[in-house]
């Protein structure tokens, strides 16, 4: 089936890196706010019988997510032949449990919500901590994949004498994978989070690592007090100046500046978000998985 790629809410040097490397081409679609602030979509390529791949930036979701209903479905009205979602930072990943009475488990409503307007996800680095699989909460195809190969490359690029740390334990699952790719060793602390900006780290046994460059690698960085708090002990341990790596570049506020001025020597990122940060291209994984 003949594809068409669309740059939907600001992933375009994504988009038109995928685009070269498929030879497929780029659809003309409007997406806008009528002056009231309603969403306006108009898909202007011809979809019908067509792949549509939907390249979303769906960082802080909730702007967006009105605007992606009407064109998936709009791309239907169209007789569009399937719809590609490549959301490579997915959100909604870390409410997979009910904390509180009361709460809900936004990441399956998320899911049903995707599940329904897509034909198939393709994702990188989804956060599945209590999960083990997408799934277990999406109802179409999900393709994941993973960064670990490309962290690792970027570490023994630019890091000599890594010491890779994982700062809780369900990063354990993709700091061995880095650590083992980049030939580091590595270590993992507890975490305990009590509240939005309100985290415990563990504090690491230094005592063989002194002479090493620490490399913290984690999933997310989102309002940054998980890498803050690492680069705290570490620096009080006397430890070189960490790296902070996070696959995604969520940085609610100003996560990155507050994490440079509690002692980073780096703060690095890979591009499923768009920012400054991003220096690990995930553009090859992606269009393989297309
Ligand atoms: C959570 O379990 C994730 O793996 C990250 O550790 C977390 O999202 C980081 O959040 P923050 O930057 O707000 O500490």
């Amino acid at each position: 089936m003949e594809k068409v790629y669309f740059s939907f809410a600001g992933h375009n040097a994504l988009t038109e890196t995928l685009v070269k490397k498929s030879q497929a081409g780029l659809a003309e679609i409007i997406v806008r706010r009528f002056p009231d602030g309603e969403s306006y979509v108009r898909i202007l390529t011809e979809v019908k019988n067509k792949e549509l791949v939907l390249v979303c930036n769906l960082h802080q979701p909730d702007d967006k997510l009105m605007s992606l209903y009407f064109l998936a479905k709009t791309a239907r009205s169209l007789g569009v032949g399937k719809i590609t979602a490549i959301i490579p930072y997915l959100p909604y990943m870390r409410q997979d449990k009910v904390f509180n009475p009361g709460e809900g488990l936004s990441s399956t409503y998320f899911a049903a919500f995707v599940s329904g307007i897509a034909d198939e996800l393709i994702t990188i680095d989804p956060h599945l901590h209590r999960r083990s699989s997408l799934s277990e909460i999406y109802t179409i195809p999900c393709i994941v994949k993973h960064a670990a190969n490309q962290v690792a490359e970027w570490i023994k690029q630019n890091v000599p004498k890594a010491v890779i740390i994982g700062p809780d334990s369900e990063s354990e699952q993709w700091v061995s994978d880095v650590a083992k790719k980049a030939g580091a060793k590595y270590t993992v602390l507890q975490k305990i989070r009590r509240g939005d900006k309100d985290v415990e780290v563990s504090i690491p046994n230094s005592a063989d690592l002194k002479d090493h460059t620490p490399v913290l690698v984690d999933d997310i960085i989102s309002t940054g007090r998980t890498m803050i708090e690492t680069v705290k002990h570490l620096l009080a341990l006397k430890m070189k100046a960490p790296v902070c790596i996070g696959v995604h570049a969520v940085f609610a506020g100003n996560a990155f500046d507050e994490i440079l001025n509690a002692g980073a020597a780096r703060v690095i990122t890979c591009n499923t978000i768009p920012h400054p940060s991003n220096q690990i291209n995930i553009s090859e994984l992606l269009s393989l998985a297309v």
